[in-house]
């Protein structure tokens, strides 16, 4: 057993803060899975968190249990299922979003839409009822489709607040970070490096010109180090070899995004995270940049800064891919239907003859139930 004194704290040695208020109630949504639980658990061991609220479809009460354990404050709750969503959210101040199905090998993050999209607007949906005000930290792939759904289902509930809703693109600064360093022979906790645009393929723009420590590579070697770090999704979705993508440095990058919001939430100033928003800096509605955090999330969007002529070129070349993801997420809340009895929105147009059939069967069990009910009485 460890003494108190050699007792492991959490390992995030660039951000974690120490000095804060400390009270926040967190919500995980997707707890269970590959980046869940550890995601989970960072949380738990962390002093800025005094509640963390776990939900899932599946295996929450487990994984509540287990880390309910852990000799640290922050109380732990699990909830499972629908039904328990709306107690899961209620006064959370952050709700992290791993929920959704990961890639396999020769998929794309958009081959991921047609399943997370509906899982994304629907617990968007839940975060707008019940915890309106809260910062919603997006995992959830595609992020350039899953932002743009779920700051349009928070518009469908007037509540839409674009300083509070985040596509959490940390592990692509974190991924340059160390790749950079390994390059460089420099300590990683140290090395900074921008990554502006979305979270996809050559959407992710790595901004070695404003690197620091400042850093230099020959033409050939920025090319290559550009492009592992905008395949480094994929290079970690072949080497699970169908196993699932990027969790534990996922989970480690949502904790960091995560205590970087609370910190600031906190007043701490002179947070910085890079993360897809919704912008002005660019022709695209939503991007990612530096942005300084405050007590109501985005203080200062704090742009792209001076680019290189090859990170012009970068900028250039994604502009046609995000805004066809950032559309096709827009149009994916347009043609959703609301279910007009328990307003549980609906990803697909419904038939008429179907949608007459469930109207008839609310309008008509009831009554049918009580009619029973009194018969057999
Ligand atoms: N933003 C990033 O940088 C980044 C990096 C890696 C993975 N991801 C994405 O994160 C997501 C999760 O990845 P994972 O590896 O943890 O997947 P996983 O399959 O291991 O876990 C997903 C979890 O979501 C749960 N879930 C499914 N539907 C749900 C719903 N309606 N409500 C609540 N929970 C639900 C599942 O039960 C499961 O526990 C994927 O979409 C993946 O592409 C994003």
């Amino acid at each position: 057993m460890f003494s108190r004194a050699v007792r492991p704290t959490v390992g995030l040695a660039r951000s974690l803060s120490t000095s804060s208020q400390n009270h926040a109630k967190v919500a995980v949504l997707g707890a269970s899975g590959g980046i869940g639980q550890p995601l989970s658990l960072l949380l738990k061991n962390s002093p800025l968190v005094s509640q963390l609220s776990l939900y899932d479809i599946a295996h929450t009460p487990g994984v509540a249990a287990d880390l309910s354990h852990i000799e640290t404050r922050a109380q732990v709750s699990g909830h499972i299922g629908p039904d328990q969503l709306g107690a899961a959210l209620k006064g959370c101040e952050v709700v992290v979003i791993p929920a959704g199905v990961p890639r396999k090998p020769g998929m794309t993050r958009d081959d991921l839409f047609n399943t997370n999209a509906t899982i994304v607007a629907n617990l968007a949906d839940a975060c707008a009822r019940h915890c309106p005000e809260a910062m919603i930290c997006i995992i959830a792939n595609p992020v350039n489709s899953t932002i743009p759904i779920t700051s349009e289902v928070m518009k469908k509930h007037g509540v839409y607040n674009p300083n509070r809703v985040f596509g959490v693109t940390t592990l692509d600064i974190v991924r340059a970070n160390t790749f950079v360093a390994e390059l460089k022979g420099l300590d990683p906790a140290r090395v900074n490096v921008p990554v502006i645009g979305g979270h996809a393929g050559k959407t992710i723009i790595p901004l070695i010109s404003q690197c620091t420590p400042k850093v230099e590579f020959p033409s050939d070697q920025l090319t290559a180090l550009t492009e592992r770090i905008q395949e480094a999704g994929t290079e970690v979705v072949k080497a699970k070899a169908g196993a699932g993508s990027a969790t534990l440095s996922m989970a480690y990058a949502g904790a960091r995004f995560t205590f970087s919001v609370l910190d600031a939430m906190n007043g701490k100033e002179g947070v910085v995270e890079c993360a897809f928003v919704r912008s002005e800096e660019t022709e695209c509605k939503y991007f990612s940049t530096p942005l300084l955090l405050g007590k109501n999330g985005i203080e200062k969007n704090l742009g792209l800064g001076k680019l290189s002529a090859f990170e012009e070129k970068l900028v250039a070349d994604a502009m046609g891919e995000l805004k066809a993801s950032i559309k096709k997420g827009e149009d994916f809340v347009a043609q959703m239907k609301v279910f007009p009895f328990t307003r549980i929105p609906l990803p697909l147009p419904l038939p008429p003859s179907l949608l007459a059939l469930l109207v008839l069967a609310v309008v008509a069990i009831p009554p049918l139930f009580s009619v029973s009910v009194f018969i057999n009485k």
